[in-house]
């Protein structure tokens, strides 16, 4: 075993209330056990933007980083409903997710993404910035070229490949069950990173996560590939024992 860093990231998406913390206090308690072995793993829970600031209150949870799940693409204005990196960033949210699937198809462009992240690099959130193919885009042989858009189009060669974390979540594997094959994932994960490479211009490794359906089952599959440097995980990710499942299988 080695002592990378992995990240486990909780994506809530649209879960939870104030009752919630019961979960947050739980994970965090399970996974203080886990890091007396495993101590170089980094929990963050993106959740609905109205608990972040709740959640932040409760100090003891040491273990547990809490995120965001998108914001706006203007950081004040005349947006009714509307969330800005400021705001986030003031709740106590440490991380955010940009350029969600589900968003995307909520009508998040490419040019509003890169203005995303522009906005939460400024208030120095930490990015979790998604990319990945649809079941069409895949079954045409497009998942690199589609990728290599996503890639260029959203970020700054001045950001640096540093500054951001990217999440690679095929879009046929969110919420199905799906998971890539071991070898595509391969093939995936190593053209990704040459890509951010080539872009950022630079020798240094990005920090790559999987996304897409990963549960306690299918984890031993992902620990075994080196080019993982965790998970962005949904579903069961609002369970404390799923959740912490998916971490003790990983270093099984
Ligand atoms: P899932 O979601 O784990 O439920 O497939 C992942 C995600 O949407 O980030």
């Amino acid at each position: 075993m080695t002592n990378k860093l992995v990240y486990f990231i909780g994506n809530w998406k649209m879960f939870g209330d104030f009752t919630s913390i019961k979960i947050i206090n739980k994970v965090n308690i399970l996974s203080s056990k886990i890091k007396k072995k495993h101590k170089n793993h980094k929990i963050v829970l993106c959740v609905p933007n109205i608990l972040i600031h709740y959640f932040s209150k409760f100090k003891t949870n040491k273990n547990i980083t809490l995120g965001a799940q998108n914001c706006h693409h203007y950081d004040e204005g005349p947006f009714t409903g509307a969330v800005s990196a400021s705001m986030i960033k003031k709740s106590g949210a440490k991380y955010i997710i940009i350029g969600h699937s589900e968003n995307r198809s909520d009508g998040d462009s490419s040019k509003k993404i890169k203005m995303k992240i522009k906005l939460a690099i400024k208030k120095k959130l930490n990015i979790i910035f998604c990319i990945g193919e649809t079941l069409l885009e895949k079954r045409n042989k497009k998942t690199f070229s589609v990728i290599r858009k996503q890639i260029r189009e959203s970020l700054d060669k001045k950001i640096g490949i540093k500054k951001i974390i990217i999440a690679y979540e095929p879009v046929w594997c969110i919420g199905t069950g799906n998971t890539p094959n071991k070898t595509e994932l391969l093939k995936t994960f190593d053209f990704i990173k040459k890509e951010l490479k080539k872009f950022f211009n630079t020798s240094l490794n990005p920090t790559l996560l999987y996304g897409g359906s990963v549960n306690s089952k299918n984890i031993g599959l992902f620990s075994s590939l080196s080019l993982i440097n965790g998970f962005l995980i949904g579903g069961a990710s609002q369970s404390s024992n799923k959740f912490i499942d998916i971490i003790k299988n990983y270093y099984k």
